[in-house]
């Protein structure tokens, strides 16, 4: 959707600097508030502090499970390249409900959708990071038996579900929503319907029942569209929750992590290579000399390093506090900060790479099968 002001969120593009406040009005999503946050007892940093700012029913999710009610999560992944970190939000945070709530969770890979709007990319390299990246997300530790992965380019029986779905959207409003230009091919037009059947999945096979979608906001276009023909009669389905994530800085501290720039930390990183970006990259809220750093203090608000221990890589409030009080009061300098930060990636990714090596030898009982 483009708002009025000077920036932009599709699914497919984001330009400008994003006001999450303008989006949450434009969209009509609710904030997450206390309410939300006190009945989460073990979420994942990235709900509890914030980067999850805005839902749509998730309270209608949490009140189903409290009755007792079968509810599911379900986010998937869009294979471009090979995955870094940014990658990871919404599924550390569907893991994290997982855990709590002891649910299924549903994750659809969409190489089609990737093939049509990434011109470069080949069907051939489509499906190879589809295989590569569902080894990541198994590494994540998703329950074997209760987690459904499927790709569209192979699991095509998910077509006779789009089509149900394509039957019941117009080409002017997926236009309307999606922002569709005159040139895109037409596998845009018709690729929203695949994603809303994602999203539909759980109740196609499992039958009506609450469904919690966490997603980068810029995908809410998906998820109105797919409450839009939830209920319909065709269905008789339940409107899907939704959680919504900012965008994660990128080293930079760009607005969204891209992988365009050399400062991305891709799951596949060496410790050598995780050091030489961080130390060369990470957007430092320091000062310039050790002397005025020492008087004045470092910012840890604007500190990449320090935003990447907030949201991913430090989970004990306590120490994080302890961090952000050192480093603010100038005790701790930037490159101390940045070593913090540098061992715990590399402590990530080396426990990440074995129990990826781990997901090929289970990887078929996660597939979903009819
Ligand atoms: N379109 C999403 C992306 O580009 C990936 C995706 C596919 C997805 N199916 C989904 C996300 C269903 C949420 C729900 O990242």
């Amino acid at each position: 959707m483009t708002t009025k002001s000077n920036f932009s969120v599709t699914p497919w593009d984001v330009t400008g600097e994003v006001n999450y406040e303008k989006l949450v009005k434009d969209f009509g999503t609710s904030f997450i508030n206390d309410k939300i946050h006190n009945r989460l007892k073990t979420a994942h940093p990235l709900l509890r502090r914030g980067i999850y700012f805005s839902h749509r029913d998730f309270d209608k999710w949490l009140e189903a499970h409290d009755a007792g009610k079968k509810v599911s999560v379900l986010t998937g992944r869009g294979p471009s390249e090979r995955m870094h970190l940014g990658h990871l939000v919404p599924f550390l945070v569907a893991k994290s409900l997982q855990d709590e709530f002891d649910c299924e969770v549903f994750i659809p890979i969409s190489d089609d959708e990737k093939f049509y709007v990434k011109d470069q990319l080949t069907y051939e390299n489509a499906i190879s990071y589809s295989e590569d990246n569902i080894l990541d997300l198994i590494a994540l530790g998703f329950k074997p038996g209760k987690t459904f992965i499927f790709e569209d380019f192979v699991y095509t029986s998910i077509y006779r579900y789009a089509a149900r779905i394509a039957k019941r959207i117009t080409y002017s409003e997926a236009k309307a929503v999606f922002g569709l230009k005159p040139e895109n091919n037409i596998g845009w037009s018709f690729y929203p319907a695949m994603q809303a059947a994602h999203i539909l999945f759980p109740q196609f096979v499992r039958g009506a029942h609450m469904t919690v979608v966490p997603v980068g906001i810029d995908q809410d276009p998906f998820i109105r569209l797919t409450r839009d023909v939830a209920e319909h009669r065709d269905f008789h389905f339940t409107k899907p929750a939704a959680l919504h994530a900012k965008f994660i800085p990128s080293l930079y501290g760009d607005p969204k992590m891209s992988a365009s720039k050399e400062g991305t930390i891709y799951l596949s990183d060496t410790p050598e290579e995780v050091k030489k970006k961080i130390n060369k990259y990470a957007f430092s809220g320091g000062q310039s000399t050790i002397e005025d750093h020492r008087r004045l203090g470092g910012n840890p608000d604007i500190d990449v390093s320090y935003q990447y221990l907030r949201m991913f890589f430090e989970p004990d409030d306590a120490k994080l506090d302890h961090i952000y009080e050192e480093y603010k009061s100038g005790r701790m300098l930037s490159g101390e900060l940045k070593k913090i930060l540098i061992e715990k990636i590399n402590l990530f990714l080396d426990s990440h790479r074995k129990k990826k090596e781990e997901a090929k030898k289970i990887l078929d009982s996660f597939i979903y099968k009819e």
